[in-house]
């Protein structure tokens, strides 16, 4: 089923977002080659703990797989050919030329925020470059889409067409969801699809929309048997970016908004 959020919801709903939006500008403005993604996750639990907010994915456990245990931190850390779900450690540090997607879920006030960025660290391959670039623009793209009239799967073709024309490919089997009270409602929303299909989209509808773009042919992201990190087939690089929005008339709200780039823009 699909909640329509109240604009009641909706302000609370503002506020997980700005703060799951703050840890983000938190960490692009504090990481460097050398540091561990357990440092990462560290600063994170902090600054959410300190804004009266709790980590959505710390204790996550999903539904129907007993294999999984529950995820025992607050942000993913996924570097190079981890997709998503990459478990912060005290021994893995990130190094200069490394591309690196942060994933964090905020909750406050009953609701949650859920947004990610890939960090690129020092100078890296153009082509690498150009994955995280592109993977960027196809979820503005996508949230362009998010407006009331349209299909779901308007979304998720605006991201494929994008993704696709740059030879790159689209991870199928994690896709996007809705968000409210629960960190993964209805709908999925794939990074794939047929325009003017899928359920019409209303206002008051909360997505967290989240391509996943790879460099090589892989178009799945496989994890090993009770681990959480999902790598690539062939292990080239994917990037990955999230943010939060509400479907609205004309143009979708987002509720993960960088600070720092309002500030250029
Ligand atoms: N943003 C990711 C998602 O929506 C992160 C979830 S991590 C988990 O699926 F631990 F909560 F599963
Ligand atoms: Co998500």
């Amino acid at each position: 089923m699909i909640t329509i959020k109240s604009e009641r919801e909706i302000e609370l709903m503002r506020e997980s977002g700005s703060l799951t939006a703050m840890v983000l500008d938190l960490l692009e403005q504090e990481i460097r080659p050398g540091m561990t993604t357990m440092q990462l996750d560290r600063m994170a639990e902090e600054f959410i703990r300190d804004h009266q907010a709790v980590p959505s994915f710390l204790n996550y456990a999903p539904e129907g797989d007993p294999d999984v245990t529950p995820y025992p931190a607050t942000l993913c850390v996924s570097i190079n050919e981890e997709v998503v779900h990459g478990v912060p450690s005290a021994k893995r540090i990130v190094r200069e030329g490394d591309i690196v997607s942060v994933d964090c879920g905020v909750y406050k006030g009953g609701y949650h925020g859920d947004a990610a960025r890939t960090f690129v660290l020092g100078a890296i391959d153009e082509k690498v470059q150009l994955l995280v670039d592109v993977t960027r623009e196809s979820l503005e793209l996508g949230i362009a889409q998010a407006i009331e009239g349209n299909r779901l799967h308007d979304i998720s073709a605006a991201v494929e067409t994008h993704a696709r024309s740059f030879g790159f490919s689209v991870i199928e089997n994690m896709v996007g969801h809705g968000i409210g009270s629960e960190l993964h409602e209805d709908p999925a929303v794939p990074n794939y699809g047929k325009r003017n299909t899928g359920v019409r989209l209303r206002t008051g509808m909360a997505l967290a929309i989240e391509p996943m773009i790879a460099m090589g042919r892989s178009r799945r992201a496989v994890s090993k048997r009770g681990g959480w990190v999902a790598v690539t087939e062939d292990g080239k690089p994917s990037a990955h970016f999230e943010h939060t929005v509400i479907v609205r008339a004309g143009k979708a709200e987002v509720l993960t908004r960088s600070l720092l780039e309002k500030k250029l823009s």
